[in-house]
């Protein structure tokens, strides 16, 4: 059979150029300052399209993607990451009570434990990290942050804030109050999560991504672990090969455990199916603190409906219940965590179960303990768990806390909170709009789907699964079937896809459009209606490339600038086949690539070099960890522009230069 041509998809709409994006209202006044914004509305408004917004809904969503509890537990705070504020919301009443605006995307929160100052991160190129007075419910301190700083944590002692510096890879560590940042703490690859040992001695820090080749045997990424008395990370623990897309981190009351929320990929079988979990899998990994090692992983899915995107998790006071929320399900995962804890305890004592005469000869059992079999048992937590769907349109769940009895999700995409009660025989669970709904916009619903595992048979992932953090890269190889089988290419970004056509790496969707359209139908099984397409389509088009974390005041370094002008040399070549802005001449060559997958001929598409600096690994192959890799060990005979005569300084220059595209 031929796999490369099984889409039998109509050929879509015929690849076009730049294209204008439409901007959001919102980014336009905020860049325009007060004043001019003034006018800026009023033009905005005249525009036809605004008028029946602006009179009705509003065009601003909250997305609501951070909450904490006071406390007292009487109020909750929850960050909008759009909608640029900290919203107060009390329990008793079930409603918001204040509204505290922030700088641009607030999305972490950690709260004093008096209850007095809520410290809220924004992430952005520039971050800050703001401190509210609660009692007044004013900011009362800002201060600057590193690129795209989340996840707040406080020390017990409430005088050091640790902050997530996303796009720097390293944790920053303030002191308190006077907000002087003491040092960057470097981690492997975009943290995105921490959480702090009750004494105060380990920070855990979660990195969004693997990092190194995507072909080499084990590709995971690593729960970093950091002494902050010494300043500095003193442990890798590795997640199980194919973990990635780790979302959160929290560690018990009684500082035992602590647990981890990502995906597990089945990045090495080719993908002909998603049945029990052949693609993705969705887990939490638990690590045994005192021995500060990963106890295990265990599956989140279920055999025949997947629990896609775990995110946001919560731990209940008393430490028996752990919460986890699945964003591409819209549901709540209630697991009996000690319960967990003994059954993997009972497995790593007992002997792996004898091979029987009677039982069919197992591999697996023969060659393994049966705790290592624990990330792929479906049923492990069959009677451990207990699956809680939220109420229909509360959508998107990414940050939970539980309050006494009570779990509180906030959901990203409906601007929704939901209230679960835990236990009862007949447990209720409500849903709390946090504003005024605004209207549809397509990108905003592309987004949605983007991260909804129901457009996928039996909920096993979204295409946020594959593609993280905004349609970027999960870092792994995938045997998709588009290009033939037995040949896994490294995933790519979905930033200018639209722009450079073709899309995949030998080109083999001639549009975007057609590559969305297959993403739907041969990677997530299912057929869905034009409309989810289209907004899909829209999303991708809407991406923004993010600002290089080595740009210095917002431009190119000394350094950087020098390596460009290798960069256009003539004879390194670059810039003929990766010519600005896009990067890409969208023409296919072989540049001497050529893996021991690859066909004779195999000719690859000129991929565009903008924000290189996140889109590790490189090559269609994933063969090349570092840009450093791509231009030296990739390139032996200068096949791919000419690199052999440049002295250390130039190629340090060059690396410089494409680092901060
Ligand atoms: C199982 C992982 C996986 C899932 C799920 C997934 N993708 Fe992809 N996607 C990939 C990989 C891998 C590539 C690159 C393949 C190549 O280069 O040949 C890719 C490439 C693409 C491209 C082309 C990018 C370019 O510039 O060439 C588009 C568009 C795309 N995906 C959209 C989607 C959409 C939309 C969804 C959800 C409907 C989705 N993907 C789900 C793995 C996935
Ligand atoms: C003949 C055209 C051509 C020239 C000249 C060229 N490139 Fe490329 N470049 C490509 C192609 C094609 C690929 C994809 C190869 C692959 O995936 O195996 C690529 C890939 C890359 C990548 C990896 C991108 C990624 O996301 O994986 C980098 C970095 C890069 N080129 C930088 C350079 C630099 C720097 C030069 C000059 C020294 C250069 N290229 C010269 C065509 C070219």
């Amino acid at each position: 059979m031929d796999l490369a041509r099984h889409a039998g998809l109509p050929r879509e709409a015929q690849p076009h150029g730049l294209s204008v994006h439409s901007i959001r209202p919102r980014k336009v006044l905020s860049a325009l300052g007060p004043a001019v914004g003034v006018l800026a509305l009023l033009i905005v408004l005249g525009s036809p399209g605004f008028v029946s917004e602006a009179l009705g809904a509003p065009a601003q969503w909250l997305s609501p993607a951070a909450v904490v509890a006071a406390p007292d537990g009487a109020t909750l705070y929850i960050a909008c990451a759009t909608g640029d504020r900290v919203l107060v919301f009390d329990l008793a009443a079930r409603k918001v009570t204040q509204s505290i605006a922030t700088p641009p995307s607030p999305t972490g929160l950690a709260i004093t434990p008096d209850g007095k100052t809520l410290w809220v991160t924004c992430a952005a190129p520039k971050s800050e990290v703001c401190a509210i007075e609660l009692a007044r419910a004013r900011i009362t301190s800002r201060f600057p942050a590193g690129h795209t700083a989340l996840a707040p944590v406080l020390s017990p002692d409430g005088r050091t804030l640790f902050v997530c510096n996303r796009f720097h890879d390293d944790v920053g560590v303030f002191d308190l109050p006077s907000g002087k940042e003491r040092r960057r703490i470097p981690v492997r690859r975009e943290p995105v999560a921490a959480a702090l040992t009750p004494d105060g001695r380990r920070l855990l820090v979660a990195n969004h991504l693997p990092h190194g080749r995507a072909d080499a045997d084990h590709v995971a990424a690593v729960v970093s672990v950091i002494d902050p008395a010494l300043g500095r990370v003193v442990d890798d623990l590795w997640l199980p090969n194919g973990s990635g897309s780790l979302a959160d981190i929290r560690i018990s009351p009684d500082g035992r455990y602590a647990v981890v929320t990502h995906v597990l990929s089945r990045f090495h079988l080719p993908t002909t199916q998603l049945e029990r979990g052949w693609m993705n899998t969705n887990a939490k990994t638990i690590i045994d603190l005192e021995r500060m090692q990963v106890l295990n992983t265990v599956l989140l899915d279920t055999v025949d409906r997947g629990a896609a995107n775990p995110w946001g998790a919560a731990w209940s006071a008393d430490g028996a219940t752990l919460v986890v929320a699945h964003a591409g399900t819209h549901e709540v995962s209630v697991i009996n965590v000690l319960g967990v804890i003994e059954k993997l305890a009972r497995l790593s004592t007992n002997a792996p179960a004898p091979l029987s005469a009677a039982l069919p000869y197992s591999y697996a059992r023969a060659a393994q303990p049966a705790d290592s079999e624990v990330p792929n048992d479906l049923s492990f937590l069959v009677g451990l768990r207990e699956r809680r769907p939220l109420p229909e349109g509360d959508w998107g769940p990414r940050a939970v806390v539980v309050v006494g009895q009570m779990v509180c999700v906030a959901n990203y995409f409906s601007d929704t909170l939901t209230l679960l009660e835990l236990g009862g025989s007949r447990p209720k669970a409500e849903s709390i709009a946090l504003g005024p709904r605004p209207r549809p916009q397509p990108a905003r619903e592309g987004e949605r789907y983007f991260h909804d595992a129901r457009l996928c048979f039996q909920g096993w992932q979204s295409c946020a699964s594959c593609h993280p953090g905004d349609g970027r890269v999960d870092g792994f190889n995938w045997d998709l079937l588009n290009d033939g089988i037995g040949n896994p290419k490294n995933n790519k970004s979905l930033l200018l896809t639209f722009e450079t056509p073709p899309a995949m790496s030998l080109g083999v969707r001639e549009s975007p459009e057609a590559a969305v359209r297959a993403g739907i139908r041969h990677i997530l099984f299912t057929v869905q209606p034009p409309e989810v397409a289209a907004a899909l389509d829209a999303y991708v088009q809407s991406l923004k490339p993010v600002p290089s974390p080595r740009l210095v005041k917002g431009r190119l370094s000394a350094a950087a600038r020098r390596g460009e002008r290798v960069f256009q040399s003539a004879e390194t070549g670059c810039a003929q086949c990766h010519p600005g802005p896009l990067f890409t001449d969208l023409k296919s060559y072989d540049v001497g690539t050529l893996g021991r997958f690859d066909q004779p001929g195999d000719l690859f598409d000129t991929p565009t070099l903008v924000e290189l600096w996140r889109t590790a690994p490189y090559l269609h192959d994933g063969s090349a960890a570092t840009v450093r890799d791509v231009l030296t060990t990739a390139n032996p005979r200068d096949q791919h522009g000419k690199t052999s005569h440049l002295t250390a300084d130039q190629l340090n220059d060059l690396i410089e230069y494409l680092l901060s595209l």
